[in-house]
């Protein structure tokens, strides 16, 4: 088979360069090794920046976000029980954020590929990635026991952390950039209306909670845990007890609980790859970098990685390399700003029991700072919604 772009990965970020591709008359098919069930199933964020709406909406696939997304303007943080409300709206001159499950946009983007008669190849095993140095780069897999080949020009590699194609460049041409948190979050999701209109960020000296929704009857709730602890040792009841523990008095008496329709427990880590292009095969998504979800960037990025490829593609085959030559330095440059942003609401926001006792205190004293003062308050509200493309 031969097509101009092999797209490796059926999740946000490979299904949305589809669409976008598609959308420009650039043929592709993507390869993914699980079920479409299977990707569904995975429970992730929910907020999207102005920048993943547009791109939704660029895709054609905007429709139900807007039937069922939540605009939300502001966003609180609980420190040590005492609220304070960051204006989103009011501080970045009228921006503001969705709330819409990545389970939602990535059902959208979905059926969207369907309905347009796109190739996607699901339950492909032995993915393999070859000659992306040249340029002729393949892509081989397997489904139902037959071998097969694809011939394209461009491979472009949307498979997630633990994917073949970041594993597939030489070492001596990549460099990894990490940070692993002491720490996971412990995830809940329920058919119970949301404790709060808007999104809630608690600091304890419990450890951090997060209170999220995807409804106004789904809420997705977040407690910091152990990362020796498991699922098993937390029902529904624990979780409820200790999220009701980390918030203040009445938020803790207005919470609405329920029996648990998801739970699951996810580590926490800062992860760049350098660069991102490697001749013919780019990184892009969660391939590329991770964020702990404190900042809500792990969706956004992944679509703002998606904006740069699908348009450096889309203007080779108009005659520009332009696009593909820079994709690597203009990814990164944005993609650093959303890693500190996330590094830094994690460092402020939960507890760190192995820290420096002077550290503790100056992480205290920085938060304290950040949210009594229309500057620091204004830097969080302009991370928070997205900063602006510059090119
Ligand atoms: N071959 C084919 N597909 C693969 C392979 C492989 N060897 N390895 C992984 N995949 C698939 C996974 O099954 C998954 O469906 O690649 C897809 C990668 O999707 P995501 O992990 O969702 O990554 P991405 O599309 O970049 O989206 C990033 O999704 O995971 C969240 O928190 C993340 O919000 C962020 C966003
Ligand atoms: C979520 O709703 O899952 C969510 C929202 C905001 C975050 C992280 C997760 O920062």
């Amino acid at each position: 088979m031969k097509v101009q772009v092999a797209i490796i990965g059926a999740g946000p970020a490979g299904l949305l360069l589809g669409q976008l591709l598609h959308k420009a008359g650039v043929e592709a098919i993507i390869v993914e090794a699980r079920s479409p069930d299977y990707v569904l199933g995975r429970i992730r964020a929910g907020v999207l920046e102005q920048v993943a709406v547009d791109l939704l909406d660029a895709a054609g696939v905007g429709a139900r976000m807007h039937a069922e997304g939540l605009p939300h303007r502001g966003f609180s943080l609980l420190i040590d029980g005492a609220r304070r409300r960051i204006d989103l709206h009011g501080l970045t001159g009228g921006k503001q954020v969705m709330v819409y499950g990545q389970t939602e946009l990535t059902r959208d983007l979905m059926d969207a590929r369907q309905n347009a008669g796109l190739p996607t190849v699901y339950e492909a095993s032995k993915v393999s990635v070859h000659d992306f140095d040249t340029g002729h780069p393949r892509v081989r897999y397997e489904k139902d026991g037959a071998a097969h080949e694809i011939e394209c020009d461009f491979i472009a590699g949307c498979d997630g952390f633990h994917g073949v194609c970041r594993a597939s460049v030489p070492k001596s041409a990549i460099t990894h950039f990490e940070r692993v948190y002491p720490f996971g979050w412990l995830g809940l999701l329920s058919e119970t209306p949301p404790v709060s209109d808007e999104l809630l960020y608690v600091k304890h000296q419990r450890g951090f909670a997060l209170c999220s929704m995807r409804s106004h009857t789904r809420s997705r709730y977040y407690l910091q845990c152990a990362l020796s602890e498991s699922v098993e040792q937390w029902s529904d009841e624990r979780f409820w007890d200790e999220l009701r523990r980390r918030l203040d008095a009445q938020t803790a008496a207005s919470l609405v609980t329920g029996a648990a329709i998801e739970k699951s427990i996810a580590p926490l880590r800062s992860f760049v790859a350098e660069p991102l292009r490697f001749g013919r095969l780019f990184l892009a998504g969660d391939a590329a970098h991770i964020v702990p979800p404190t900042g809500a960037k792990g969706l956004n990025l992944a679509a703002s990685d998606v904006r740069y490829l699908s348009r450096a593609l889309i203007d080779f085959y108009a005659g520009s390399n332009e696009g593909i030559d820079r994709y690597s330095e203009r990814c990164l440059k944005r993609i650093w700003k959303a890693e500190r942003f996330s590094w830094s609401m994690t460092m402020l926001l939960h507890r760190f029991p192995e820290t420096n006792a002077f550290d503790q205190k100056a992480l205290e004293a920085e938060l304290d700072y950040l949210v009594h003062s229309v500057a620091g308050q204004t830097t969080i509200a302009e991370n928070y919604v997205g900063l602006p493309f510059t090119d």
